[in-house]
């Protein structure tokens, strides 16, 4: 039997971090992401860790945190955009419970994601180069076990239609 954790995958931008905390809310469960892990281990924000130690470095981190993740059940775990996007990642955090993908517009996450700011991997990139990003990453994103599509919704919206998606896939009964 897979674990019982609820996690989100998607790009940058597509909510995972506000929505990931209303779900856990409303499931009176604990949340938690990964990119916070790694700050805390790290000891240095995120565009730190890129600027200082590059991103392989950086991707390093995301598999160390694949593993910590092995020792949590029933949490809500929001992932950083790109962390599922390796090789062998989706099937690692398929085993940890169920996989959540937040989709939407690429143009719309663009968006929201810059207007949050602090995304070492939309610097010095075109909207072009950005939505050749997206493509690359959405044969993983694919492999979710659910897809939430969240064009035009706000964050309430989005955390109705998780509940239901994990509802009809009998991953919560709540
Ligand atoms: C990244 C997404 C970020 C963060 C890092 C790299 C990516 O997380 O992990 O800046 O490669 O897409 P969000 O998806 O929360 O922005």
């Amino acid at each position: 039997m897979r674990r019982d954790n609820i996690i989100l995958v998607g790009f940058m931008g597509a909510g995972k971090s506000v929505c990931g905390r209303l779900l856990a809310r409303r499931l009176g469960r604990c949340f938690v992401e990964t990119d916070d892990m790694i700050v805390a281990r790290e000891g240095r924000s995120i565009p730190e860790i890129f600027r200082e130690a590059g991103e392989p470095r950086f991707r390093e981190l995301e598999a160390e945190t694949i593993e910590s993740l092995k020792l949590k059940s029933g949490d809500v775990i929001a992932t950083g955009g790109g962390m599922p996007c390796r090789d062998g990642r989706m099937d690692a955090l398929r085993e940890l419970g169920t996989v959540v993908w937040l989709d939407g517009d690429v143009r719309e996450l663009h968006e929201r994601a810059s207007r949050i700011g602090n995304r070492p991997m939309l610097d010095g990139r075109s909207m072009g180069e950005v939505e050749e990003l997206y493509r690359t990453r959405q044969s993983y994103y694919r492999q979710a076990h659910v897809t939430v599509d969240t064009t035009g919704i706000g964050a309430d919206q989005v955390v109705a239609r998780i509940l239901k998606a994990l509802r009809d896939a009998h991953a919560v009964r709540a």
